[in-house]
Formats: C-alpha cells, structure tokens, sequence
C-alpha cells in the first residue's frame, strides 16, 4: 500500500540553497524513494521574492516529480507550518566577505523567534525541525526555546556539511573512499571553532589517526581547512555554499527519518549532558539514529587537547546563546 504523504516546509525557498534542496526533496532523496512529499514553501512577502518563488514551483513542476503530492507557497509561517512532519529552516541573511556567521545573529534571531512561535502552535507534535540559516545553532536554540510545546530534542542544527567537509579532506590525505571512513565526530558549533575529530575514526577496520599519524598535520592543517571552509567557498565564489549546504541537509533529515545502521553521523542537537556539555546547548554531537530518533554515541574518551577543544566551541555558543536570552 502506498504511503501517506510527508509534509515539509522549507522556508528561504527562493533562496541559493532552495533552489538545490527542493528538487531533491521532491525527489524523494530525503525521505525516502517509497515516500510521497508535500511541500509548503516559506518567503519573505515581498513582491520579488514571492514571483521567484512561484518561478521555482513552475520548474519544479516540469519535473513531473512522481513522489509530490502537491506543493503550497507561503508568505506567513503560521500557514506554511500547518501540520507539517519536518521543517527545514534555511530563510536567513547569508554572510558575506569578512563577516563571522555570529555577526548574523541578531539580523536572523526574530526570525526564528518567530519561526519558532508558528511551529509551536501549528505543526505537527512531532514535528523535526533542522536549522541551516546561520548561525544556525543558535537559531535552533532559538527556535526551541520558542516552541515550549513541543519536544525540544526535536529541533536540530547542521553540522552535517562539516561533517562531509571532514570527511573529504580525510578520504584525500590517506587516499581512501569517503564511503570506507567510519565513526567521525566534528563537536560543537558550525563556526571556526568546531572540533572535528578523527581520533575514532576507522577506515576498514584500521585508525585513520594511526594511518595519518601526523599532529602537525591535524592541528595546522585539518582543523583550520575545515573550520574556515565555509569562507573559503564564499572567497571563491563569491556566494556562500548552496549544493553542498542543500545535500547535508538531505542527509541529515534523511538519517534522522530513515537511521543509519549504525554508522555515526554529526548533528547539532539539545546537549543531554553528555561528554560534559551542559544541558540544552545546541551543540554537535556524534550520533547514531533508529526509527526517527538519534542516540548520541557514549563513552569515547576524551583527551585534554580535545576537551580544550571542546570547550572553546562550547564557550562561544554560551556567549551566543546567552547573546539571545533577552528575546527569549
Ligand atoms: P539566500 O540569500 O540565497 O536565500 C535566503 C532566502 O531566504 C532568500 O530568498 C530570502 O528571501 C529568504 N528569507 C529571508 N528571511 C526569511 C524569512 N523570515 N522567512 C522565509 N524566508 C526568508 O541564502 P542561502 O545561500 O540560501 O543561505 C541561507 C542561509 O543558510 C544563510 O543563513 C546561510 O548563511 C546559511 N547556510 C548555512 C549552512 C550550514 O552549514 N549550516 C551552509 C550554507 C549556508
Ligand atoms: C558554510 O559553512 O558554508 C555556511 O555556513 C556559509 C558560511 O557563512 O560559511
């Protein structure tokens, strides 16, 4: 028997990363090839915005795509989150040359004050939420905070584009397929001071730190190209980064809904209090997901360089978060 449709909401719609998403979504990459899909697009109200958007939904209907069911636009949150199962939060301001995603806070924090607000009193209860505006773990936190009714472990922010930033630049310096790399962990915040960390990770069975077995490497190299990649892309193009962005989203929402089977993935999530971290930050985490609910994975140890680390990312999402506490 088929499925009952899936609604999501995608907000910034007309945006770079809207315009790379929603065909897959509508495809059925995110959520499965057996799983029909609504779409309920949010933008701003204005004029131009609006007539891109509805020039979007004209391509998207000359797809023909067999899984969408049908497909709404919205200038108002309150109607584009009706009874939706996921929300992605991409509407934002992107940064530009020379700016640090936190400078975006408070330009993007009524947002998803308000964003957060419409969810909780139109989505579904068990609506998943993942932010991707920046900066998008204190959006998230924003959101939830906004949201008291519905299950805070819920809204989530992305780290999976570090996660597969980490994972390319790992597959290069040992000469290895992306796909054979295992248990990779990128702790904290998406700014330059998230940890990715490779300590774990295996590629066949074999350490991936024994395999590289270069610190210099790690700290003078790995950790700055991943940390600053997102600069980069926007020094290169001139935009910040739009497909990549879009497929680490569908990953993200993908593993969430349809598990990993155990494979660890990266996502920004309410800290429970593990490894230390203290409870409700957003904050990356390694986790594993089975029947739409992610686990953080426990036990690894953590070192003194790490958990400096670890706690110079945490630092800067307490100072963003408590940066926020007055709208809240
Ligand atoms: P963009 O400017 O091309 O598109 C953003 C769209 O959002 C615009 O069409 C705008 O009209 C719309 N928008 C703004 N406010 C809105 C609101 N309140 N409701 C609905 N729509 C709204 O930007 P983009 O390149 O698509 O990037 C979007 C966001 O994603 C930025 O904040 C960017 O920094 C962020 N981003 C995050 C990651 C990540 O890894 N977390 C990666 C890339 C980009
Ligand atoms: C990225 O990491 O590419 C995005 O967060 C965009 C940015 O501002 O860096």
């Amino acid at each position: 028997m088929a499925k009952a449709p899936l609604r999501v909401a995608v907000t910034g719609a007309a945006g770079q990363i809207g315009y790379s998403l929603l065909f897959r979504i509508a495809n059925g990459d995110m959520l499965g090839k057996d799983q029909p899909v609504i779409l309920q697009l949010l933008e701003i109200p204005d004029e131009r915005a609006q007539k891109a958007l509805t020039g979007v939904m004209m391509e998207i209907d000359d797809c023909a795509f067999p899984l969408l069911a049908g497909m709404t636009a919205h200038s108002d949150p309150m109607t584009a989150f009706k009874d939706i199962d996921y929300a992605v939060l991409v509407g934002a301001r992107p940064r530009g040359p020379g700016m640090e995603r936190k400078d975006l806070l408070s330009a993007n924090a009524q947002i998803f004050t308000a964003q957060g607000k419409a969810l909780n009193a139109v989505a579904k209860r068990t609506v998943k939420t993942l932010v991707v505006g920046n900066p998008a773990n204190t959006n998230a936190y924003i959101a939830m905070k906004s949201a008291p009714d519905l299950p805070a472990k819920n809204f989530t922010a992305m780290l999976r584009l570090d996660h597969n930033r980490a994972l390319s630049q790992l597959a290069a310096k040992t000469g290895k397929a992306v796909a054979d790399i295992e248990k990779l962990v990128v702790w904290g915040n998406h700014s330059p001071t998230m940890y990715p960390d490779y300590r774990f990770a295996t590629i066949g069975g074999q350490s991936v730190k024994s395999m590289i077995n270069d610190e210099e490497w790690n700290k003078n190299t790995f950790l700055p190209t991943v940390g600053k990649r997102g600069a980069a892309i926007i020094d290169a193009r001139g935009l910040s980064s739009a497909a990549s962005a879009a497929n680490a989203a569908i990953d993200h929402i993908h593993d969430w809904h349809c598990g990993t089977n155990g494979k660890w993935v990266t996502m920004g999530i309410p800290s429970d209090g593990s490894y230390d971290i203290p409870k409700e930050v957003m904050y990356g985490f390694p986790v594993t997901c089975e029947n739409g609910e992610y686990k953080i994975v426990q036990g690894l140890e953590i070192d003194a360089f790490s958990r400096e680390r670890m706690n110079f990312t945490l630092n800067e999402l307490t100072e963003e978060q408590d940066g926020v506490k007055h709208l809240l």
